[in-house]
Order: structure tokens, then sequence, then C-alpha cells
């Protein structure tokens, strides 16, 4: 360790003192919880990354021992008060010209390179060097800092004995909760189920996620095994794989592209790699053009489309991010998946809404959101391609058929049981209802009178999904290693609900298309046991994408984790 701080020293990349940049910005993030988080991002997004404070390579490798551990982050809290608070802040948001640690850079670089500029101390002296306090205590102020954005390391889960299950009534059928939401399960929901707005109250119930018990683990069909590929990352999304089989993972709040490489015989990748850095909530990826051959990684950050050169076995971009397209941002829904056609000559791009249900007649902030966009390959000739689509927070094309299909987040605040968030082949032109019509023929009646020109148009979607669960990344089943009935299928996430009483989501769903390329309105449940009895949840879904082994890969922005359920028999 010591030899790794003293090699500090030597400064190996003289010219990545970002802070002597003159190009920094602030920038206003805004996470899914709603959580609001200061955090500066270069224009430029110069590659490669640059190092906190001139930090040497080596820090970045530094392990700390106490990563997660909510004690040593509790023991970190002390220290801070003692220490830190006098300068930083006692909430680390900063003081005159010392800079906020929370909701700041700290949190989007590696603990090794924090580690090592605490040792240290800034070269001007301002930050004095912390190399007196023993190395335990430096690992333990870093485990400490991480926890002060969206709570990365999280409370100690409930002891069994304490946990008191859930005793609200079953929710009417076709409806589900938590509670019924188990791997083979099977839901179908009707236009023609639906309740009218306000049979229940809008309720406030967002997840403050808890570390996993010990004995809880996700769990999929009979004949299935589920083991832990990865932990420790920032906010993993969106999963793709690479043409030659490497694994890609959007950690949007990371603000970065991480790639993995190989399998060990525990489940685990061999490699893991940084590829890219320095993005703006980065979320979808797209290899471009398909083919076993791509020439460029696409990147849908929450304001712009970016893309990097890149050939296969690239686990490093070689050359800075190059600006595609300007797309539409500010508050609200930041996730934008992005998917090229079959011909390769459009990227579609998927923009939610910046509101639960401003009407976009009058809210300029609205133009161009809810709406899947449509550009050329190059970022030209930006046009609208399905509209009135609230929150299409996943995209997937059909490899069979060539179709677009999306996964959306409908609206809030009409009562538990409304309105179905819904998984859809999408049609050009098509038009989905969002703000002033609903699953067809309903009006929002918040909306009570406007456009009843639109009534007939609103597109009814393919398959609607229990109100509220929060779908994002869709995928179609490519490999060969699960049973045949499988091939083809839709999986998709369930990030899970706030604006239910009883928790629902949390989980993995499949859509049978029955190899016909269409879906019958039915879906099921594959990989659940994100909730604890008493309704608090440990894990949240979010990307789903086959792996070179036929494996499922599932990204998990609670745990901060990813899945590998593989299809071991009977
Ligand atoms: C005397 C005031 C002072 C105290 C006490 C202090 N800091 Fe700092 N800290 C600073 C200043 C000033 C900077 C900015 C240095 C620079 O950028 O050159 C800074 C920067 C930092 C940074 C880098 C932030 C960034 O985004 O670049 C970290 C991390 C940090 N301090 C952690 C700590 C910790 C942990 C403690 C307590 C053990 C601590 N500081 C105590 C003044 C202080």
């Amino acid at each position: 360790m010591k030899a790794l701080i003293a090699n500090g020293h030597r400064v190996l990349h003289a010219v990545r003192d970002i802070l002597a940049r003159p190009d920094w910005r602030p920038a206003l993030l805004m996470a899914a919880s709603g959580c609001v988080g200061l955090l500066t991002a270069p224009v430029g997004r110069a590659d490669p990354p640059p190092a906190f404070h001139q930090a040497p390579l080596s820090a970045a490798s530094l392990e700390n021992p106490f990563r997660g551990q909510w004690s040593a982050a509790q023991a970190g809290g002390r220290l801070y008060a003692a220490h830190c608070a006098a300068c930083h802040g006692r909430s680390a948001a900063g003081t005159g010209n010392i800079p906020a640690l929370a909701h700041a850079r700290v949190q989007s670089v590696p603990d090794g390179e924090v580690f090592w500029f605490i040792t240290r101390g800034s070269r001007s002296g301002a930050m004095p060097s912390w190399a007196a306090l023993p190395e335990e205590q430096r690992w333990q102020l870093v485990t400490y800092l991480k926890t002060l954005v969206n709570a990365p390391i999280l409370a100690p889960a409930p002891a069994a004995a304490s946990m008191k299950p859930i005793s609200a009534p079953p929710p009417p059928a076709p409806f589900t909760d938590f509670r019924f939401e188990v791997p083979g399960a099977v839901h179908k929901i009707t236009a023609g189920d639906l309740p009218a707005p306000y049979a229940t109250r809008s309720a406030g119930n967002a997840p403050a996620i808890v570390a996993r018990p010990p004995d809880a683990w996700p769990k999929a069909p009979r004949g299935f095994k589920v083991q832990l590929y990865s932990d420790g990352l920032a906010t993993p999304r969106v999963i793709h794989m690479a043409p030659n089989g490497d694994v890609f993972v959007a950690e949007s709040d990371g603000g970065r592209i991480r790639a993995f490489r190989g399998l060990s015989a525990d489940g685990k990748p061999e490699r893991s790699e940084v590829f890219a850095g320095n993005l703006n909530k980065p979320y979808g990826i797209a290899f471009y053009p398909a083919g076993p051959d791509p020439k460029w990684l696409y990147v849908g950050d929450t304001d712009s489309v970016m893309r990097f050169a890149y050939r296969n076995g690239d686990l490093k971009a070689s050359g800075a991010a190059e600006h595609i397209a300007n797309l539409p941002h500010g508050s609200g829904h930041w996730t934008r998946d992005i998917v090229f056609s079959v011909d390769g000559n459009t990227l579609f791009v998927a923009v939610g809404s910046g509101s639960n249900i401003d009407d976009p007649d009058t809210t300029a902030a609205e133009r161009y959101r809810a709406d899947i966009l449509a550009f050329d390959p190059d970022g030209s000739h930006m046009r609208v391609y399905a509209s009135g689509i609230r929150n299409p927070s996943g995209l997937a094309l059909d490899p069979r058929t060539g179709q677009l299909w999306c996964a959306v987040n409908e609206r809030d605040g009409l009562g538990d049981n409304l309105v179905p968030d819904y998984i859809t082949a999408v049609r050009a032109d098509g038009f989905y209802g969002w703000p002033w019509w609903y699953m067809g023929p309903h009006q929002d009646p918040r909306h009570a009178g406007k456009h009843p020109e639109l009534r007939q148009r609103v597109i009814t979607p393919d398959v609607l999904l229990q109100p509220h669960s929060a779908p994002l990344q869709l995928a179609f089943y490519q490999g060969e290693q699960f049973p045949d009935e499988y091939h083809g299928d839709i999986f998709a996430s369930a990030h899970g609900s706030w604006n239910k009483a009883v928790r629902t989501g949390y989980k993995i769903i499949r859509v049978p298309l029955h190899q016909t390329g269409r879906a019958g309105g039915e879906y099921e449940d594959f990989l659940t046991g994100f909730v604890l009895p008493n309704g608090q949840a440990w894990g949240r879904p979010v990307g789903v994408t086959t792996a070179p082994d036929g494996a499922l890969l599932v990204t998990d922005d609670g745990s901060n984790s990813i899945w590998r359920i593989s299809y071991v028999g009977k």
C-alpha cells in the first residue's frame, strides 16, 4: 500500500489535472428517484477519462476493504464530523470555495482515487493531507462519502424475526402485487378490466432500498440457477452484448460505460474495464452497423446521442466521444434508450415526458418529449416516429421480424390500478394517448374535454402490465441455452412501483410470443424475490440481455449489481 501511494508522486499523466481545465461546467442532473445532484462534467468529454486530481493510474485499483459496509460508513460519518465538516459543511454540500462531496464528482470516481487524494491532500495545501489518520480510518471516510449520493450503501436489512408481513387484502383480479408475483405466475390485463380513475387514492410509497439480507436471493423458475455476476456498480442500467461476446453496461450515475469479458467458473466476468467515462447519465447503448463487425458504439446520454469509434475487442474507447445529436432534456424522465432499424438507416431514440401529465399544448418543455424520435445515423433529420408515449424507457427490435417494440411507463396519480404500463410493437406514426387519453378511448380526467378528435386514433398497446410496475429495458431471447419454448420471447424488467399502496414490479417478466412474433396480452413472472415480506425492497431490476452462452444477464440498480440466470435443467 505505501509503495502504491508513493508511486502517486510520479505523476504519470501531468496533463490530466482536470481542475486546471477551462472547459468545466456544472450540469444539473436529475436521478429517476427524483433526487437532484450537482455534478461537474466536462463539455468535451475528452478521453481518456481524467484521473481525480492527477491521481496516478495505480490509485484507481486500490481496493476499498470496506466497500458497501454499513458499519464502516457509520464510522466514517463520525470521522467526517470530527475532521472534515468544518470545511466541507455538515451535509458535505461544500462551503465557500471548498467543494461539495455529496452529489459531487467524488461520487463518480473510483474509491482508490478518493483515498489517494485524502491521503495526499491538494498540491496547494488548501486541502490538508490526512496521511496521519490510520489507513483504516481513511477508507472508512471514503466509504462514508460514497453513501452521499443515491444511497449506494444501504440501511441494514430488517432482521427476519422483526419483519411483519404486509396484511393488506389482495388486489382485485386481474391486478396484483408483489405477494402474488412469483416465477411462473401468469398475468393478463385488458382494457375492459380498468377501474374508474380515483377508485383508490394515489399512493406515495417509494421504496427505501435496504441491503440484501443474507438469505435473500432472486428467485427464478425451477431448472434455472441465479448467480451474482458483478456488484459495486454505480447504477447499472441498460446492458447489451457486443457482437464479439463482450458485455457492455451503462452505469448511469457513474457517468460511464463499462465492458466485461469472459466468464469464470463461478459465473463472474474475468475482466471489467471502464470503456468510457464523463458521460451525462448514459443509458441507451447500440453497436452500429449491425453484424459481426461494428464500427461505432452509440450511447444515449440524457441530453444527447454520442458515439465512440469501436472495433471488436475494444474494452476502452480508442478516441473521444463524437457528438451526434442534441436531445430534449431538463426535468423529468431522463433515460434515453436507442436502437437502429434493421436496414441501419434509422436511429430510434426514446425520450420520455418531462412531467407526469402536463399538456404539451400549453407546456413548451414537453415538445418532442413522450415520443420515439427518429434520426439518420449521423444525427441529422430528426422526426417523430411515434407519439403520446409517456415514458418509452426500453426499445428493442424483434430480430426475426425487424419490428420495433417498446416498454412504457404510463402516468401516475389515478389510483393503484390505473394506468397500465405496457409493452407493445410500435406502429409508425402511432399515437398512444398521453396525456389526454389512455388505453384507447379512455380520457384522462385531468384533461377532460380535450382533443375529442384524437379519441379514435389512440392505440391500445399489445401487452398491458400491472399499473406502476415501471418496465425499463426489454430484450428478445436469442440464446440457445433456455428450453425451446423461450426462444424469441421478450424478457423485460419491471423496476417497481412507488404510486401503489402495496408494491408491484421489482421483477423480470417474460412475454411469450409463441414463435409468432405477436403477443397475446399475457405475461409471466420470471425473476422475483427483490421485495421482502414486509414490503421493503433490496433490489430493482433494470436491464436485461442474453449473454454469449445463452444465460440471461439482469442489471439491478437497487443492489447495484448484475445477476446471471442460467438454465441447468431439472
Ligand atoms: C481546511 C479545510 C479542509 C478540511 C478540514 C478538509 N478539506 Fe477536503 N478539501 C478542501 C479544499 C480547499 C479542497 C479543494 C482542493 C483543490 O481542489 O485543490 C478539498 C477537496 C477535497 C476533496 C476533493 C473534492 C473534489 O471534488 O475535487 C475530497 C474528496 C476531500 N476534500 C475530502 C476531505 C475529507 C474526507 C476531509 C476530512 C478528513 C477533508 N476533505 C477535510 C478543504 C478541506
